[in-house]
């Protein structure tokens, strides 16, 4: 056969993001809600690699009331685009970037009484009052105050100052994916435990804890708020299928032959030589590798959709190319499309596929798409 393009594609390497999709997972994840639990949507790490903006505008129109993100620099980037939305920081903050977050209008995390003293401080040097929600750690063992004492007298220290607004109270599980995980309940019982009797006492105080698994498997973790992330993308936080929880996957990831040549029996691919032909075949090659999220630990095992069927990545993922094997008698040419993440004509690779196949979470998989394969958005 003859390696001719016949359609040149647009781009060497594009990930697709269907923000309907986004929109539709919200309003699916808002429905599981009593009225008065408010959906909150994580779209740090660039919305997990859907694009921040795009994926917090498609998730506040499928209903959530407010967003979170890990670092100033991304409510930054979220206010500039988003004038009056809410936007909650859930990470740790350093003096310059606490300015900047207070200034971005963020709710800030707190959970040592300097840092509520140094939010308090740079809130009346900027002229704004800060809202804050106090962070229990009751297990994760990551950011927050372990000693319910500590909590209590910070959240009794931030209601009380004229210049902080007390926002919420918060905590996070360590094992919210683990169905069966008899710690994930010890973490509600603990938060539970502290917060409802500060919730009476106080009366305005969003307490929040539960994440898409959480959200997910226990509606007594729900409580006033419950802030997802990956399951408003239509990846499954359980790591199976998105589809049992009626999400739709967001995010597709495409490329192209680009190129396709004979080899002989015993012929190698790549870097290392790492596969041989064992008889005479026709490889594929896409221009697409690890400098675009294409993790190098994939070599010689993932598959890639061409042509509605699923091809063998062989040999190593080079840093922009991988090849395919397409057996003795292909029926692709060059210039057909090929999807990595996503589907074609009835086969399907997910996200959870990958992740599997790299014993990691469909989360790293996202987030590891660089900023070199360009997004494209339906609408
Ligand atoms: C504190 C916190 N809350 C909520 C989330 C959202 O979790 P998920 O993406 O599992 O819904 C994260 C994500 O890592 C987080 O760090």
């Amino acid at each position: 056969m003859s390696a001719v393009v016949k359609a040149a594609p647009v781009t060497r390497a594009g990930a697709v993001v269907d923000l309907g999709a986004i929109e539709r997972n919200c309003a699916r994840l808002a429905a599981e809600l009593e009225a008065a639990t408010a959906l909150c949507s994580v779209v740090k790490a660039d919305g997990y690699g859907h694009g921040a903006v795009e994926s917090a505008r498609a998730a506040l129109a499928g209903g959530a009331r407010s967003l979170a993100v890990a670092a100033a620099i991304e409510a930054v980037e979220l206010r500039a685009a988003l004038p009056d939305a809410r936007i909650l920081v859930l990470g740790a903050l350093t003096a310059a970037e606490l300015d900047q977050a207070l200034a971005a209008d963020a709710d800030i995390p707190v959970w040592r009484p300097s840092f509520l003293e140094l939010v308090r401080a740079r809130g009346e040097a900027l002229g704004r009052r800060p809202r804050v929600h106090v962070k229990y750690d009751t297990g994760m063992g990551r950011l927050g105050e372990r000693d319910p004492a500590v909590v209590r007298s910070l959240v009794d220290e931030a209601d009380t100052q004229e210049q902080i607004e007390l926002s919420g109270l918060w905590t996070h599980f360590a094992t919210a994916d683990e169905p069966d995980s008899g710690f994930f309940d010890q973490q509600l019982a603990r938060f539970l435990e502290l917060a409802l009797p500060l919730r009476e006492r106080i009366g305005a105080l969003t307490l929040h804890a539960a994440n898409s698994a959480a959200t997910l498997r226990e509606p007594g973790a729900h409580l006033d708020m419950v802030r997802c992330g990956i399951a408003i993308y239509g990846l499954d936080p359980f790591g199976q299928s998105p589809f049992a929880h009626r999400l739709e996957p967001a995010l597709e990831l495409h490329s192209y032959l680009a190129d396709v040549k004979r080899l002989g029996a015993g012929e190698s691919v790549g870097y290392g030589c790492s596969w041989r032909a064992a008889e005479a075949t026709w490889i594929g090659v896409l221009p697409i590798g690890y400098g675009d999220g294409v993790r190098r630990a994939l070599g010689n095992t993932a598959e890639i959709l061409i042509g509605g069927r699923r091809r063998p990545l062989v040999g190593t993922v080079s840093m922009d190319n991988v090849t395919v094997d397409l057996g003795p008698d292909p029926d692709v040419e060059a210039g057909a499309a090929a999807v990595l993440i996503g589907a074609q004509e009835g086969e399907r690779v997910l996200a959870e596929e990958l992740a599997q196949r790299l014993e990691t979470i469909n989360y790293e998989i996202t987030c590891a798409i660089s900023p070199r394969v360009p997004r494209e958005y339906l609408r």
